[in-house]
């Protein structure tokens, strides 16, 4: 079992580069298996998921080649099957991108249903009524999901919800439909852009990306690009929110500011100074923190996968911070771990009231997902002695390079096998 030992109590200093965009990448990989040619692409996120990814395209016929650790070639002309790998779909949430995907490409999907970080129901009803509108029947059976069509044709869909996946797998299903579709109510996170402008490079029609009205005009052919993926929001604001947990000094390289703004905004209020430059931002604490409360939104609200970082750092901020996770119905099983470092924590509901202590201690924990685990080493990092953090493996999945990172900016932190 692998576990990352930490030291707390030093401050951050200096620069960190931040890698390519999990969500993004996670849907730009599958669907490269949508071209008439052979796509390269460029600041792919090393990590598992990607890993994954590539595994499950590589058993479908696709041949992928790691170029570099960041760079993946993937030429899909001998993708053969409509089916996709059952033991590899079950590990992670991405996977169910391959039902739009297969579904445009074959006119047929059958796909286990998606894994990933568990913090509460996580249905697909949306992404199944997209499909069923452009012309698709489903039925589950076993735990897979079975779509199929004669042909899809576009058509005017209204999400219930404002969903990332529904959004992306109904863009992937609809950019070779006959006639336009029209995703209303649709999600604009910076991957949704991302994706479409891959798509688009390959020569997709799609129109109005980044707002709530995304337009799609079926094309015949999709050709191999060159691409090169955004730089991941998320990464980005963890190492903002590590910064300033220990009173450091970081400048974060390789991001998009405008991507960050809401983040930017929240740690302003808790007193953090965040400078903004074209590609980077500086962030660094001198002055005790302030609460503050925070409620999480669809982009440009502040980021549901940003919540358990900011509430690490509010464990030691002056009174009390009000957490409310409006997207997620179970996404705070983390705070039992920041509880047993010391932190004041109820939970209430989607609720949680964060009373600020003056120190955390370390603590031996559990990485209960992705970024649950992120919080787990903001805390440790910023704690009294030493945390041990187990079940590292979710944090893999998603942070590349993360113990290396952390050590260039002068952190003391290990990983160990046991
Ligand atoms: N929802 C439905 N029906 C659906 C789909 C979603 O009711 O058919 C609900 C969900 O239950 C949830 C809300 O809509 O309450 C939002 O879910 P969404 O579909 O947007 O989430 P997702 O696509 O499954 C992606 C990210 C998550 C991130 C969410 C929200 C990927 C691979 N995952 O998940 O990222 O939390 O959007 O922004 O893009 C992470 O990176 O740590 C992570 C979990």
């Amino acid at each position: 079992m692998e576990k990352i030992v930490i030291s707390g109590g030093r401050k951050l200093k200096g620069k960190v580069s931040i890698s390519g965009a999990k969500n993004a990448a996670v849907a730009i990989l599958p669907a490269a298996a949508l071209s008439d040619g052979i796509c390269k692409i460029e600041n792919v996120p090393h990590i598992r998921d990607i890993v994954l990814m590539c595994k499950i395209l590589e058993d479908m016929g696709a041949i992928v080649k790691f170029i570099d650790n960041n760079t993946i070639e993937i030429d899909p002309r001998n993708m053969k099957s409509s089916s996709a790998p059952c033991d590899l779909m079950r590990n992670m949430r991405a996977s169910c991108y391959l039902l739009g995907v297969l579904l445009a490409k074959f006119s047929e999907a059958n796909v286990y249903l998606p894994g990933g970080c568990n913090f509460g129901l996580r249905p697909i009803d949306q992404h199944l009524k997209g499909f069923n509108a452009l012309g698709a029947d489903y039925k589950l059976e076993n735990g897979m999901v079975k779509v199929k069509c004669e042909k899809l044709v576009g058509t005017h869909i209204y999400l219930d919800v404002v969903s990332v996946g529904a959004t992306v797998n109904i863009m992937l299903a609809a950019v070779k439909a006959e006639g336009l579709t029209v995703i209303e109510n649709a999600a604009k996170e910076p991957h949704i852009v991302d994706l479409a402008n891959f798509l688009n490079c390959m020569g997709a029609d799609i129109f109005g990306a980044g707002t709530d009205v995304i337009k799609i005009r079926g094309v015949k052919t999709l050709k191999g690009v060159n691409y090169s993926i955004i730089p991941d929001q998320i990464e980005a604001g963890t190492y903002m929110v590590m910064a300033a947990a220990t009173g450091g000094d970081v400048t974060i390289d390789n991001v998009i500011p405008k991507h960050l703004e809401s983040i930017t905004a929240k740690l302003q209020e808790i007193g953090v100074n965040v400078e903004e430059y074209s590609e980077s931002v500086r962030v660094y604490c001198d002055k005790p923190l302030k609460k503050c409360n925070v409620k999480t939104m669809p982009h440009p609200g502040f980021p549901t996968d940003m919540q358990p970082q900011i509430t690490a750092l509010l464990t030691k901020a002056e009174g009390t911070s009000r957490i409310n996770e409006a997207v997620w119905d179970n996404r705070f099983k983390y705070v039992e771990e920041l509880q047993r470092m010391g932190a004041n924590i109820s939970v209430d509901g989607r609720v949680a009231s964060v009373e600020g202590v003056k120190e955390l201690n370390g603590a031996i924990v559990k990485a209960t997902d992705l970024r649950a685990g992120a919080a787990l080493i903001i805390a440790g990092l910023s704690a009294n002695g030493t945390t041990t953090i187990e079940e590292i493996n979710h944090i893999e999945r998603g942070y590349e390079n993360i113990v290396q990172k952390l050590l260039n900016l002068g952190a003391d932190i290990k990983k160990i096998s046991e």
